[in-house]
């Protein structure tokens, strides 16, 4: 497999170098790759927290099952679809809806229904546009339940692989969570035909840079169409918080290293500058953007539900209408009023009718 422009042994030694020349010559690098391949356009995704149950122990994560302490909340389907559609009218036309993870066939049926019926207000809403793009994040389900969805209208999906590393996915996830599932859903979701995305944690304890060096050549190996990656920060009710790493990459550098990294050796694909980004560095999102994300997606759950979208300690929020300043006096372009696919997705489709 290519790493060009990088030898796996380059890609080692910057992820493990402490020069900050080093950082500035390749941010500088995926600066200049993203301009020539996807230009200076930044999306929007409104991000709705619909529910924060999951059913689920990740061993990283506030929202797991076992945390008792915190307050859960299910937003309705009207206060969905009405947030879903203020998005649409001020400009966003995509969204994502996420959750912890959907388990049961109620909270599918649920879903299917708030989809549709976002697809059909905004298609009626502006009629020359294809309504609003919608992209779901809610775990790990069955091929029939990801095509069901699918067919309501959704047309992304985010599920991160959190390690591409299998022993290291086992220590961070209970013996029920399976790394070999996990990929077999990011494969089902290509297979029906979502934008697919995924990423990892950076900065977890006992992660190494040859296991970041593992994660890059995952993420070429299934030619995945958008990356979500950011640092990881513990949260003191989670479990693996009480564990004292003995060798840790630094989170911050090393998710603009990251960052940067993906978008030399993937050009075309969408990349966000994460909220855990943002959170762990008041620089993260322009610097995030800098390392060659194209992608940012302020939060807009209600305000009286926000706070119990408590992934890890010090979750960061930002106003939207701070975000849209702050990536203008970036010198960034706003993609409003489309979508934005990532043009990866646009190509490979084409590969794939092409071959037929
Ligand atoms: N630090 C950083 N990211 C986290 N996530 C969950 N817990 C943490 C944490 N402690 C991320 C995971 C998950 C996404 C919803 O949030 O990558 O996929
Ligand atoms: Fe649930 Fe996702 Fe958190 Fe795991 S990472 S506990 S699946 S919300």
């Amino acid at each position: 497999m290519t790493m060009e422009p990088y030898a796996e042994n380059d890609i080692i030694d910057i992820l493990n170098s402490d020069d900050l020349r080093v950082l500035q010559e390749l941010l500088q690098s995926a600066a200049k790759c993203r301009l020539e391949n996807i230009g200076d356009k930044v999306y929007l995704r409104g991000l709705i927290e619909f529910s924060n149950y999951c059913d689920r122990n990740c061993f990283y994560c506030g929202l797991r099952k076992g945390n008792r302490q915190l307050e859960r909340y299910r937003l309705s389907k009207e206060e969905i679809v009405q947030t879903a559609m203020l998005a649409f009218n001020s400009g966003y036309h995509s969204i994502c809806l996420q959750s912890g993870e959907i388990d049961s066939p109620l909270e599918i049926d649920f879903l299917v229904e708030v989809v549709e019926e976002i697809k059909e207000l905004s298609q009626k809403a502006d009629k020359d546009s294809k309504g609003l793009g919608i992209t779901l994040s809610v775990g790990e389900l069955s091929y029939q339940q990801y095509k069901r969805l699918w067919e309501a209208g959704a047309h992304r999906y985010l599920l991160r692989i959190e390690t591409s590393v299998p022993q290291l996915f086992g220590r961070i996830h209970p013996p029920s969570q399976k790394f070999e599932t996990r990929v077999e859903c990011l494969r089902a979701l290509k297979d029906i035909g979502y934008q697919t995305g995924t990423g990892v944690m950076i900065g977890l304890p006992g992660q190494t840079a040859e296991h970041l060096l593992q994660d890059l050549k995952f993420f070429q190996a299934e030619d995945v169409d958008m990356l979500g990656m950011g640092p990881y920060i513990p949260h003191r009710s989670a479990p693996l918080s009480k564990l004292s790493p003995e060798q840790q990459l630094d989170p911050y550098t090393t998710t603009l290293k990251m960052l940067a990294l993906c978008r030399l050796l993937m050009p075309d694909i969408n990349m966000v500058a994460s909220t855990a980004l943002q959170s762990i560095n008041p620089q993260g999102l322009r610097m995030g953007l800098k390392a060659g994300a194209n992608i940012v997606m302020p939060v807009l759950t209600p305000d009286d539900m926000r706070g119990n979208y408590y992934l890890y300690e010090n979750k960061l929020y930002k106003k939207p209408q701070e975000l849209v300043e702050e990536i203008n006096s970036c010198g960034y372009t706003l993609g409003l009023w489309e979508w934005g696919d990532p043009l990866h997705y646009k190509r490979r489709i084409k590969v794939k009718v092409g071959d037929a």
